[in-house]
């Protein structure tokens, strides 16, 4: 990662939520732009106007940075995030959690669309991040440490925090979402897995594996952060169901879990 232009990047775009006083950053995934729908926007800057962001590259992912309002809780918004399989490195990708950081905001949710590990948890259901496996071919830390990033050996024992998790899990009950909770497993994509391949990640003990979340939830963590992270379960991965996999049917799966997950997204903030 590189510092300078993280800090340069951060320097201008701080200004724009001086005295907002926002409670979470959330970063959406495939598909879940249009979950803030029902919220109040108070500030919306384009990633093309952010040098280290860019343009969105990836169909489903808006590209906005937004400072949104909900029952007079304020929270950060990124519509759209930078997968590593973009290949522009990981600066993009690190920009959502040093904003969090720098505007004191103590918790991330991370959302994303993901297929699942078994016909047990099927597409629409939501799963409730409990813990990662990082099956990606690199780490967001690796290179020469900083201080800024945290300490150079981050302990992981609890990622995904617990009252976070829990919060989650009543927001779930409430909106009568058929949920799960799981290990996400996260790739470097941007192919979707073979059968063999999802056979293994099941037998390492997956629940359903994506591209995205793990890197955001590794810095945050490091810098002291909580974070929850919430999945949308699109698809059965390639093997456990018959189906070819498309980008447009991992889309078409999350526009329809909005309903619920916009109630989801309510009740959480209620709580926060
Ligand atoms: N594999 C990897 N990433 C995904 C999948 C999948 O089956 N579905 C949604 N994102």
């Amino acid at each position: 990662m590189n510092l300078e232009l993280l800090k340069n990047s951060l320097s201008g775009i701080k200004k724009h939520f001086i005295d907002a006083s926002p409670v979470l950053t959330i970063v959406l995934g495939s598909g879940w732009s249009e979950v803030i729908s029902p919220l109040k926007v108070l500030q919306s800057i384009d990633y093309s106007d952010i040098p280290i962001m860019g343009e969105s590259q990836v169909k489903g992912h808006t590209g906005k940075l937004l400072l949104l309002e909900h029952e007079g809780k304020k929270i950060v918004v990124f519509q759209g995030r930078h997968h590593w399989y973009e290949g522009c490195g990981w600066d993009a990708i690190a920009f959502p959690v040093f904003l969090t950081k720098e505007l004191s905001i103590k918790s991330m949710l991370l959302t994303n669309a993901a297929g699942s590990l078994s016909k047990s948890v099927k597409p629409g259901d939501l799963m409730i991040i409990d813990d990662h496996i990082n099956a990606m071919s690199n780490n967001p830390l690796t290179g020469k440490h900083e201080p800024y990033w945290g300490p150079h050996f981050p302990d992981q024992s609890e990622v995904y925090d617990l009252e976070l998790r829990n919060i989650l899990d009543s927001a779930c009950k409430d909106s009568n979402a058929t949920y799960h909770h799981g290990i996400y497993i996260a790739k470097d994509g941007p192919t979707y897995e073979t059968p063999a391949e999802v056979q293994n990640l099941h037998s390492m003990g997956g629940t359903a594996v994506g591209m995205s979340t793990v890197p955001e939830a590794i810095l945050a963590n490091s810098i002291g952060l909580t974070v929850a992270g919430l999945s949308c379960i699109t698809n059965l991965a390639a093997g456990v169901g018959d189906a070819k996999l498309t980008h447009e049917e991992v889309l078409s799966e999350t526009t329809k879990a909005m309903p619920i997950i916009t109630s989801v997204l309510e009740k959480t903030l209620l709580a926060i």
